[in-house]
């Protein structure tokens, strides 16, 4: 992908971000040059994605440290910014106890794309033909190459055929707006469907397997995802199909026992259309999909079954 979505500029000691709220109509950046600045633009989703958040916080803390902020305070403030991605907090204690916080981030920033293309590798071979995803997992999500839709770049890679399903992702569209761009950018075959017709594609057999992301996932192998991911992962296993996470290993929190235990971030009524103000709205940015609904973890270390898990 042409855009690098996350810039350090030494030169100013500026953190550029590529303004996701913006795409796929508009590339601009958003400029911060602190850790207040940094958080925000987590929060308000100029970021997202889990590993772009905890690439994001990293640099945060580096600037931060440049600023001469407390650095105790700026980590409270970044690793508030967001609840459900454990990245952010992995990335954070990682820059927190580096000496030098700028190279541990620019370090992290590069062992991200490194991770990203050795999962790729390791899932490229599960996927060939429909591909259905939720959500972006592509480079923008990521440091680079990306970890779902990073598998798929690897396959396409190999001479595989392979083509993409994108949910619209409701309902903040990072599929519509995010994922469809990515793969327009790197000419990956892609067809955009709603959410509500995934169960649909897959009865006509247009679907291979089914990939996600995490943004957390608990010790017994229960998954935290956008939200709709639970959905897709029954339907897909009422229809036999395989349902591959793709879990930089970063993204596994051995805290965190069971799925029951993951903080679940509910976000704005505003981000549903509701044609009536006096409706009520329920709004939770993630779900969890239980570990026995999912086929295989593809993680830089290889594909992960239930049984390596601790349940
Ligand atoms: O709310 P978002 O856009 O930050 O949610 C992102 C997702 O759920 C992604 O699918 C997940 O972080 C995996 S990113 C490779």
């Amino acid at each position: 992908m042409a855009l690098t979505a996350i810039i350090y500029k030494s030169s100013t000691r500026e953190l550029e971000l590529l303004d996701q709220r913006l795409l796929p109509t508009k590339t601009d950046f958003v400029v911060c040059k602190n850790s207040t600045e940094v958080a925000e633009a987590i929060r308000g989703m100029v970021v997202r994605g889990a590993p772009a958040i905890g690439i994001t916080a990293a640099y945060g803390l580096a600037l931060a440290e440049l600023g001469g902020e407390n650095i105790q305070e700026a980590y409270e403030r970044l690793l508030a910014s967001r609840p459900t991605a454990v990245n952010l907090k992995w990335a954070l204690d990682k820059v927190l106890a580096a000496a030098d916080k700028v190279k541990a981030s620019q370090e992290l920033h590069e062992e991200d794309v490194e991770i990203n293309k050795l999962l790729g590798e390791n899932g490229a071979n599960l996927l060939e033909g429909g591909v259905l995803t939720i959500c972006n997992t592509g480079a923008l999500a990521t440091g680079g190459h990306g970890t779902a839709l990073g598998m798929v770049r690897s396959a396409l890679e190999k001479g595989r055929k392979v083509h993409v399903y994108a949910c619209e992702t409701r309902p903040y569209n990072q599929g519509a707006r995010l994922t469809t761009w990515e793969c327009v950018q790197d000419n990956i075959p892609c067809t955009l469907i709603t959410d509500s017709m995934a169960g649909f594609l897959m009865k006509q057999g247009k679907v291979q397997a089914v990939i996600a992301g995490c943004d957390r996932v608990a010790r017994n192998g229960d998954t935290a995802n956008k939200i709709g991911t639970y959905s897709l992962a029954v339907l897909a296993n009422y229809h036999k199909i395989p349902f591959y996470i793709g879990m930089p290993m970063s993204t596994l929190d051995m805290n965190c026992p069971s799925g029951d235990n993951i903080p679940i971030e509910e976000r704005p009524p505003g981000e549903l259309f509701s044609a009536l103000p006096s409706v009520g709205v329920w709004n939770p940015a993630f779900d969890v999909t239980p570990a026995n609904l999912i086929t295989g973890w593809v993680s830089e270390e290889g594909v992960w079954t239930k049984d390596k898990f601790w349940i």
